[in-house]
């Protein structure tokens, strides 16, 4: 077949890619590093042929104070068309959580939604502590050896969180309270998959975290792991119970590359992953589901050093990253953007939420660490 002049034109013009991206900033910190991950979004349009159309929506705390639902419909509707979401961070205080009824609070009433409504069950936590973050870290340095590289895979949508609640008055006239954790197999098969397939692409080795000398949740689980592993033969897989896990996370860390586990576990481990980085503050995350995905800080709104300009952008800019590498097939300039801020952090620069001053590194704020990771990413040679 022959093409015409035109057809030829068109087929040699690189093809635009043009995305929607949906941002709810949160409470607390949330604005603030938001504002900086949206400063690199604007520095991959320039070198990328692509265009991001941002669109903010409100989402948490802030928006249950101005439209009553800390999930308004509105910003459904946005999140619904958005090729992506990308979220800051939403709380408040202990005390001030109490203005909001507890079903509406921003955990309740926004967060656990978005999960369910994009069924984004598969969460990807990187706990990386590359060299120049290593003075981060509250371990001894020959505990950290040439640097830590885990991914955790947390699933996101099941377990305690999602299964029934019931709390009241029992027979004998006590306040009860019941939470069910349940999993059904093909839950539980999903997220194996995602995990056997990262640890494919990786290092082989898969630490599945468990409780199966308590839970029947986990001798399910555990179970169907099995029938899964034999589709992924070159897959070692290491089974670790999920309390040794956590000290084998502190004297141990470099020996974990993939781990796999269900909700509740996988959300007490990650905050331990941010404590032997040296900070929440390091860890971003990916939480992908079948059709769509978000991104978001592993972190909360920290309302304590809200508004102060200190709060270091990095678990954001990171979860820019995992988008463009998840959703945006860009994982060349995901790469990047990793590399950008490890050499603002290696340049000797830090913020004051990560950095005590007379550390020996060079205190800079929210706004300059986002300059700083901005001019480094220009320097990069176009991918
Ligand atoms: C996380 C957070 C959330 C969770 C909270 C804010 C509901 O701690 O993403 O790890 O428990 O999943
Ligand atoms: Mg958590």
């Amino acid at each position: 077949m022959t093409l015409s002049f035109y057809e030829l034109q068109t087929n040699t013009q690189v093809e635009m890619k043009n995305y929607k991206i949906a941002i709810l900033a949160g409470d607390g910190i949330g604005p603030e590093i938001t504002q900086e991950a949206i400063k690199v979004l604007k520095v991959i349009e320039e070198r990328n042929d692509v265009t991001f159309e941002l669109l903010p929506a409100a989402f948490g705390a802030c928006a249950y104070f101005e439209f009553g639902d800390a999930f308004p419909q509105a910003t459904i509707d946005i999140c619904d068309q958005a090729d992506a979401i990308l979220k800051g961070t939403i709380g408040l205080s202990h005390e001030e959580s109490k203005k909001i009824p507890i079903d509406k609070q921003p955990e309740r009433g926004a967060l656990l939604p978005l999960r369910r409504r994009y069924n984004t069950y598969a969460n990807f936590r990187p706990v990386s502590l590359p060299k120049a973050l290593a003075h981060f870290s509250p371990l001894k340095p020959e505990i950290i050896g040439e640097g830590i590289d885990i991914i955790m895979v947390r699933e996101l949508v099941g377990g305690l969180y999602f299964g029934n609640k019931e709390m009241g008055i029992n027979e004998q006239g006590l306040r009860y309270v019941k939470e069910t954790l349940e999993y059904d197999e093909n839950q539980i098969r999903q997220i194996l998959h995602q995990a056997f397939k990262l640890a494919n692409k990786r290092k082989k080795i898969l630490h599945n975290i468990h409780k199966s000398n308590v839970l029947k949740s986990s001798v399910l689980w555990n179970e169907i792991l099995d029938e899964v592993a034999v589709e992924y033969p070159d897959v070692q897989v290491i089974h670790q119970l999920v309390d040794s896990a956590a000290t084998n996370l502190c004297l141990r860390p470099t020996q974990f590359d993939v781990m796999v586990m269900e909700n509740m576990f996988g959300d007490i481990l990650s905050d331990q992953g941010g404590g032997i980085l040296g900070s929440l503050g390091l860890m971003p995350s990916a939480c992908i589901g079948p059709e769509k995905a978000y991104y978001e800080p592993s972190h909360g709104s920290a309302p304590d050093i809200a508004g102060k300009n200190i709060a270091n952008p990095y678990s954001m800019i990171g979860s820019v990253a995992m988008m463009l590498e998840n959703s945006f097939d860009m994982a060349e300039e995901a790469k990047n953007v990793w590399a950008a801020m490890q050499g603002v952090f290696a340049d000797g620069y830090s913020t004051a939420d990560l950095s005590k001053p007379g550390s020996g590194v060079t205190m800079i704020n929210t706004v300059e660490f986002g300059d700083k990771v901005v001019e480094k990413l220009r320097q990069m040679p176009k991918v």
